[in-house]
C-alpha cells in the first residue's frame, strides 16, 4: 500500500485566461505538463487528486484524478477555497495572472485609434490565501518561476505564503520552463534546507517531488 492512500491532494495546473472582452484574454506560456505530470504520479501513489486546471491540451490519465476546469484566476481561487479545507496536501503549480483586465467589455472591441489602454487590477494570490488557513495538519507547496536571485525570491515566497516547501525553477536553466518536456528544479523547505535535481523528464521531475514529500511527511511525522 502506499504512502499517499487515502489522502486527497488538491493540484493547480496550466495558465489562466483573464477577458478582455469575448473573443480575446491576457493568458500565459503555461503547458500544464508539469502540473499533469504530479497529478498523474501522485495518483499512481494512491492519492484522490483534485486537478483544478486551466485551460490546457492535456487529459488526465487516471481514474483517481478528478478535473475541475476553470479559465481565470477568480474561478481558480474560488474551487481552490471550495476544496482545501478537504485535502491534506495542496501542489500549487499553475501561472495564475497577476493581473486581470478591470471592465472586460461584453461585446468585441472594435478597432480605433492608433492606441488601446487597457486597465488591470491584480489578482488575488491563491497560495497565499491558502496559507492564511492552512492547519498544522496539511501541506502546502508552491512553485516559484524566477528569471534572476532565484533562491533569494524563492525563500521570500515560501515565508510569506506558509509553505512547508516550494519547487524553484528558472528560465535560465536550458531545457526548463514553459515550453519543454525537461525541467529542472530545486525544493527549498522551510527549515531553508535546499536540494538540487538534474535536469529531466517532467514525469521524473514529478516522482522527485513526490519522493521528496514522502521524506519530508516521514521527518515531520504530519499527515
Ligand atoms: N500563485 C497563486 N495565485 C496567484 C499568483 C501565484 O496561487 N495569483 C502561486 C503559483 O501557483 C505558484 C506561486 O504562487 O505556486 C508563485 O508564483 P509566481 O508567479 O512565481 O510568483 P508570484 O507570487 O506571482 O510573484 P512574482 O510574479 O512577482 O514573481
Amino acid at each position: 500500500m502506499s504512502f499517499l492512500t487515502k489522502h486527497k491532494v488538491l493540484i493547480t495546473a496550466g495558465p489562466t485566461h483573464e477577458p478582455i472582452d469575448p473573443v480575446r484574454f491576457i493568458g500565459n506560456r503555461s503547458s500544464g505538463k508539469m502540473a499533469y505530470a504530479i497529478a498523474e504520479v501522485f495518483a499512481e501513489a494512491g492519492a484522490v487528486v483534485v486537478l483544478v486546471s486551466g485551460p490546457v491540451q492535456l487529459q488526465a490519465n487516471h481514474p483517481n484524478i478528478q478535473v475541475v476546469p476553470v479559465e481565470t484566476a477568480a474561478q481558480m481561487y474560488d474551487a481552490c477555497h471550495q476544496y482545501y479545507s478537504s485535502c491534506q496536501i495542496a501542489v500549487l503549480a499553475a501561472a495564475v495572472a497577476d493581473y486581470t483586465v478591470a471592465n472586460p467589455a461584453d461585446k468585441k472591441i472594435k478597432k480605433q485609434g492608433d492606441n488601446l489602454t487597457l486597465e488591470l487590477v491584480q489578482t488575488k494570490d491563491i497560495l497565499m490565501s491558502l496559507g492564511q488557513v492552512k492547519s498544522n495538519e496539511q501541506v502546502l507547496i508552491g512553485f516559484a518561476l524566477e528569471t534572476n536571485d532565484a533562491i533569494a525570491n524563492a525563500k521570500k515566497k515560501l515565508l510569506a505564503k506558509n509553505l512547508d516547501f516550494i519547487v524553484l525553477n528558472t528560465l535560465q536553466d536550458e531545457g526548463a520552463g514553459f515550453r519543454h518536456d525537461t525541467n529542472k528544479i530545486s525544493i527549498i523547505n522551510k527549515y531553508n534546507k535546499i536540494t538540487n535535481f538534474e535536469l529531466k523528464d517532467k514525469r521524473l521531475v514529478a516522482q522527485d517531488i513526490l519522493n521528496y514529500l514522502e521524506e519530508y511527511l516521514r521527518e515531520m511525522k504530519v499527515v
